[in-house]
């Protein structure tokens, strides 16, 4: 007889186009950080879905809410209103800082909107400027736009050409930045953390210098909060932490916890500049995704998550250190509240099979990092278990070499 993981697997590979090169378990259950395969066994998620599972999955409070939404209505299009768009939208606003929001339904339309805005806005000054300045081992997603200020060669080669005029500087250079920028500097580009370049934290001295440099010629500063954001560090934004002052910030991933939810939020000043017709999307913003957004961003602010976050977010980083002290070849211990990275000296492409084996789900980026992003709602009890679940996996790597 077929078992389900031949059939599903099978399947996949007759009919789904082969854009993924899947690990070879097949996840049909979920409960808070655990997850569950075809075959019974169980996991510690260290990663929930790349940082998206933010309450933890099968969230009980999340599942009342998305059933009581699908049994009112799911979606209206944006040529009507509904309640809750401009509820949450009220909510993150006040969050940030920042006086409008746009939503969409991924990270990457997050940050095509955010490109599309900040040229919008220089086209209403009747200004031309031709140049974005991006970050090396940034990741914005895989749209032409959000591509074109992705570093990464391996993704963008084959796609060129991409947009024009993008500027590569290191991370943490402010003087490559002082340097690059011009009033012909349509837009700088940071990830706060840059989560697929090897979960790298800017630092309060370079967002200082992105501010200087905005503030000097009038460049749009974009921060992709994406996968640093919503309250993924302790702090709803990791740009507030450093010091970072954007006039676009993009979302996605935890927003919606499972729901795909993305938005863009916005400055008066841009945002100003932007007129009906502009930008759209038939889904963005539905009440579904809304409805979504608004009970995580109640569980974050209200529900004791965020703290939970900071709280347990130290015993994680206690347990990294641990780790590493007792594996030489970990490098360097990288992250902060729930989102980290540990950089190995040693070739790390064996890290997720044998966490897999071991029973625990992580991330291999940037070739050296094991990167993990676990639900927000994790306990101390898993994050024990599940680290030293990935300490197994890391003496079985380090005995393999
Ligand atoms: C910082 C950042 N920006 C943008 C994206 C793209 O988001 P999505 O995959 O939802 O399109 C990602 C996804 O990993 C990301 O980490």
């Amino acid at each position: 007889m077929t078992t389900m993981v031949d059939s599903t697997q099978a399947r996949e590979a007759q009919y789904v186009l082969q854009t993924y090169r899947r690990q070879p378990v097949t996840l049909t259950r979920g409960e808070g950080a655990r997850l569950w395969d075809v075959d019974g066994r169980e996991y510690l998620d260290l990663l929930s879905g790349i940082g998206v599972a933010s309450l933890g999955h099968a969230n009980p409070g999340l599942a009342r809410v998305i059933t009581d939404q699908a049994q009112t209505l799911l979606h209206t299009s944006n040529l009507f209103f509904h309640p809750l768009q401009g509820q949450l939208a009220e909510q993150l606003t006040r969050l940030s800082g920042l006086q409008r929001a746009f939503f969409c339904n991924s990270g990457t339309e997050a940050m095509e909107a955010a490109l599309k805005f900040a040229r919008r806005y220089f086209y209403t000054l009747g200004e031309t400027r031709t140049e974005i300045i991006a970050l090396e081992r940034s990741f914005h997603g895989r749209t032409i736009g959000a591509l074109s200020i992705t570093s990464d060669e391996h993704y963008r080669a084959p796609f060129e050409p991409l947009l024009s005029g993008v500027k590569w500087i290191p991370a943490n250079d402010p003087a490559a930045l002082a340097a690059a920028v011009s009033t012909n500097t349509l837009a700088i580009v940071v990830e706060p953390i840059q989560g697929e370049g090897g979960v790298r934290l800017l630092t309060p001295e370079f967002a200082r210098g992105v501010n200087e440099a905005s503030a000097r010629t009038g460049a749009i500063v974009i921060a992709d909060e994406v996968q640093s954001g919503c309250g993924r560090t302790g702090h709803v934004f990791y740009s507030e932490v450093i010091g970072l002052k954007p006039h676009l910030m993009t979302l996605g991933k935890a927003l919606g916890a499972g729901v795909p939810v993305g938005a863009v939020l916005l400055g008066q000043d841009v945002a100003s500049k932007i007129s009906y017709g502009d930008h759209g999307t038939t889904y963005g913003g539905n009440l579904l995704a809304c409805r979504a957004a608004l009970y995580f961003v109640d569980q974050l602010v209200n529900g004791g998550v965020m703290a939970h976050v900071a709280k347990v977010g130290k015993v994680y980083e206690q347990r990294l250190r641990a780790l590493a002290a007792k594996h030489s070849f970990i490098r360097e211990v990288r992250g902060a509240g729930l989102m980290w990275g540990l950089d190995l000296s040693i070739d790390s492409s064996t890290i997720v099979p044998l966490g897999l084996k071991h029973g625990v789900i992580v991330n291999r980026t940037a070739d050296t990092v094991v990167r993990m992003l676990p639900p927000l709602t994790i306990t101390d009890g898993e994050i024990a278990e599940g680290l030293s679940r990935l300490d197994k996996a890391l003496t079985e790597l380090e005995r393999s070499k």
